[in-house]
């Protein structure tokens, strides 16, 4: 039997090249040496308001552009986190396990906590869902972007919490990151990661931005008061936009850009993300030609995965003496 895969992305904003480079190109690479699960974590999304309109057309929207971006749907599983309502009841059983104190140190949430005029109990919990979805599917391999390491530290400390209280009911999920790309930082200050919710035009690159504005934003991307590049004491905006760069095509080597003015590197590095993005929006436009194409995907998503979930979820009711129909 193939080792699972599963991972998400929250359908709250436009999705940038720091989604694609960290999370999307890996499970693309990867999916056909696993039994790939990739979700749409909209229970996650609404940790933080949503605007329901925007929040239903960007569900289908990053559904499409999983699929733009290389994920086969008939090789892997492209699922909506709030269809499948498993998530949301194994997360139930998950919090019972899990000490407040670990949710209260965790990173992000604290980030996060600190812009919201009132905090909702869904962002304190926001990684016990997140362990929940892996969980759920036994997942051994999870492939993210850095940041979410300390999630999957709390996915696994809490499956174990779980398994040895009332016994092996859960596979440890690893976390698997890419090479190149793990942490791609904002354009207009590399000192930030790039994230779908940070204002400022110049911050990000979306994967739907036309080629004009890819070559706008990399032109303008703050760098430093150097001339040309010096892989020593170059800034972190010039580490990014090489990361960038090497992770959109392999031939843009450190050693092949040193020396290089900066003005030359960013038509470079702009040149090979466009190329990047060409497929994956022309890809988009004819995925989202036809309305009814993505509905399909994901049910047929729920019907693969469905069983699965409900296994697991019976197993661990049974492990915690809850009641189970025979
Ligand atoms: P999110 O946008 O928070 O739903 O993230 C979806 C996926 O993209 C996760 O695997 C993240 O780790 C990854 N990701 C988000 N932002 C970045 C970034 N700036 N660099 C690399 N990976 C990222
Ligand atoms: N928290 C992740 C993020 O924002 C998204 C996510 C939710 C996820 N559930 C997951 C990622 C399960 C991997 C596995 O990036």
């Amino acid at each position: 039997m193939k080792a699972r895969v599963f991972s998400g992305v929250q359908p709250s904003g436009q999705l940038h090249i720091g989604n694609y480079l960290g999370a999307l190109k890996s499970w693309a690479e990867i999916q056909s040496r696993y039994e790939s699960i990739f979700c749409i974590v909209d229970l996650h999304a609404v940790t933080i308001y949503q605007n329901p309109e925007e929040l239903s057309a960007k569900i289908r929207e990053t559904a499409a552009l999983f699929i733009a971006a290389g994920i086969d749907p008939q090789q892997s599983s492209i699922i909506v986190q709030s269809s499948i309502s498993g998530h949301a009841e194994l997360a139930w059983l998950l919090t019972c396990v899990t000490p407040v104190g670990w949710l209260n140190r965790m990173t992000q949430y604290k980030a996060k906590a600190e812009k919201q005029e009132t905090v909702s109990d869904g962002l304190l919990q926001y990684p016990v869902l997140m362990a929940a979805d892996i969980l759920l599917y036994q997942a051994s391999i999870v492939p993210v972007g850095e940041d979410q390491s300390q999630h999957l530290e709390l996915a696994r400390d809490v499956a174990q919490r779980f398994n040895s209280l009332y016994g092996e009911t859960f596979v440890m999920p690893a976390t698997h990151l890419p090479t190149v790309g793990a942490r791609i930082m904002g354009l207009d200050d590399p000192t930030q990661k790039m994230s779908k919710s940070a204002p400022g035009a110049g911050h990000a690159i979306s994967l739907l931005d036309e080629p004009k504005i890819v070559q706008k934003k990399i032109v303008r991307a703050t760098t430093d008061s150097q001339p040309e590049v010096n892989l020593e004491t170059m800034g972190p905006g010039i580490a990014n936009l090489l990361t960038i760069g090497l992770a959109c095509d392999p031939s843009l080597t450190r050693e092949s850009v040193a020396g290089m003015r900066y003005g030359d590197l960013k038509k470079r590095i702009a040149e090979a993300v466009i190329a990047r993005l060409a497929p994956i929006q022309q890809r988009y436009r004819e995925i989202t030609a036809d309305p009814s194409y993505i509905d399909g995907v994901l049910r047929e998503g729920k019907a693969r995965t469905s069983p699965i979930a409900e296994d697991t979820l019976r197993t661990a009711k049974r492990a915690m003496g809850l009641y189970v129909l025979r």
